[in-house]
């Protein structure tokens, strides 16, 4: 079967810098792949190109057999919508509430009713267990319920395809752990095929069928977490090695 998300030797440059450099890797229905790698290496940029909000200098992004960089303003909303992105910054609009903040994305996509729309906002709100938080505004919550609102909100459309970027940086260990299991919940739940970027060992063992190592703009490794466990190439066990954390 063709992989639902395949990227063919990306290039890309910001001016003379570049980032992206023959950048290759597939993700297979249902799986989840981890990306690892230096900052500002460029692993948001390349979660970008999944969503097409960037475009390959060279090379092909593909989601579910459509060439994302070719795809018009129609082609490419109808394929986000069968996509979630936890942003890093988690992106929350701090004007609405919890509850309204997941509920935008219907508001805006679907022709549901509003009773429609409580339903299916509630059952998100209640999977990152985030009830109690529902009316309160995101300048209230902690980090932790910042990234569980993202989350609710990332899922509220019930994509096919989510991608996760850094979704426990900051967060303490325990918080860290419920995040890495709702992830797994997740892609148990509802099938999704997922990318997630992390630097946390842990995130990535727990949640990856996949773990791949990014650097100078490619993957440079990859593999199960198994393979990658005793993999001793140098920069698998940079990121992958020592403590857990
Ligand atoms: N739209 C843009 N225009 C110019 N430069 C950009 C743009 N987006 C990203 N960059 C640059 O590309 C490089 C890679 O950025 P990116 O955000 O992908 O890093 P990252 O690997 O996600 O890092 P981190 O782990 O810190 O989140 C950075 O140097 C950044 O400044
Ligand atoms: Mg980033």
């Amino acid at each position: 079967m063709e992989p639902v998300i395949r990227l063919e030797d990306v290039h890309k440059a910001f001016g003379r810098r570049r980032i992206l450099q023959g950048l290759s890797f597939a993700v297979e229905q249902g799986k989840t792949y981890v990306i690892m790698g230096g900052s500002g290496s460029g692993k948001s940029v390349t979660l970008k190109h999944i969503i097409g909000l960037l475009k390959p200098d060279e090379g092909r992004v593909l989601v579910k057999g459509q060439e994302v960089p070719s795809l018009n303003r129609e082609g490419l909303l109808a394929l986000r919508r069968k996509m979630g992105f936890l942003f890093q910054s988690g992106a929350l609009i701090n004007w609405m509430s919890v509850y309204d903040n997941v509920a935008l994305p219907l508001r805006e996509n679907t022709r549901l009713t509003e009773t429609e729309i409580r339903e299916r906002v509630m059952e998100c709100i209640r999977l990152v267990e985030l009830e109690r938080a529902a009316d309160q505004f995101p300048d209230q919550i902690s980090g932790g319920m910042k990234k569980r609102a993202g989350l609710a909100r990332t899922l509220v459309g019930e994509p096919e395809i989510v991608l996760y970027d850094e979704p426990n940086a900051g967060l303490d260990p325990i918080m860290s752990e419920t995040i890495n299991r709702l992830i797994l919940d997740v892609q148990e739940r509802f099938k999704v095929t997922s990318v997630v970027v992390t630097h946390k060992r842990a995130c990535a063992y727990t949640v990856g069928d996949i773990i791949a190592i990014f650097d100078s703009g490619r993957i440079v490794a990859e593999g199960s977490p198994d393979e990658m466990r005793s993999s001793d190439h140098p920069l698998v066990r940079r990121f992958l090695g020592g403590i857990m954390d």
